[in-house]
């Protein structure tokens, strides 16, 4: 069971940056790109650095984890480049009065 959690305003999140969230104890990544939100789990799945910290978005859908430079695919989470070889999880995100929601797992139901 999940539901939408609200995150941040739509303006705290400027176009191509990365902001971390903690949601029901989840890290989450929120990226803008060409104005659409999207989200992926915080930590590389390499060898858990933080994205907001070491994570830049590149080619304008990918964001690249400068720790060992492994990729991944924003919208989808896949690996795009070596290291890293597990996919990002990648969560639900909607827009609504100019808020950004995020879909997390219910912590009582997981
Ligand atoms: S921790 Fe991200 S590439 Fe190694």
């Amino acid at each position: 069971m999940s539901e939408f959690k609200r995150a941040i305003a739509n303006s705290e999140l400027d176009e191509g940056s990365i902001l971390a969230v903690r949601i029901n104890g989840e890290r989450i990544a929120l990226y803008k790109i060409a104005g659409e939100v999207y989200g992926t789990s915080e930590m590389c799945s390499h060898s858990d650095c933080s994205l907001e910290d070491f994570g830049k978005v590149v080619e304008n859908d990918q964001v690249e984890c400068i720790c060992h430079g492994a990729r991944f695919r924003i919208k989808t989470g896949e690996v795009t480049r070596l290291p890293a070889e597990v996919p990002l999880k990648t969560y639900s995100v909607k827009i609504d009065n100019d808020e950004v929601w995020v879909r997390v797992p219910d912590p009582a139901k997981t």
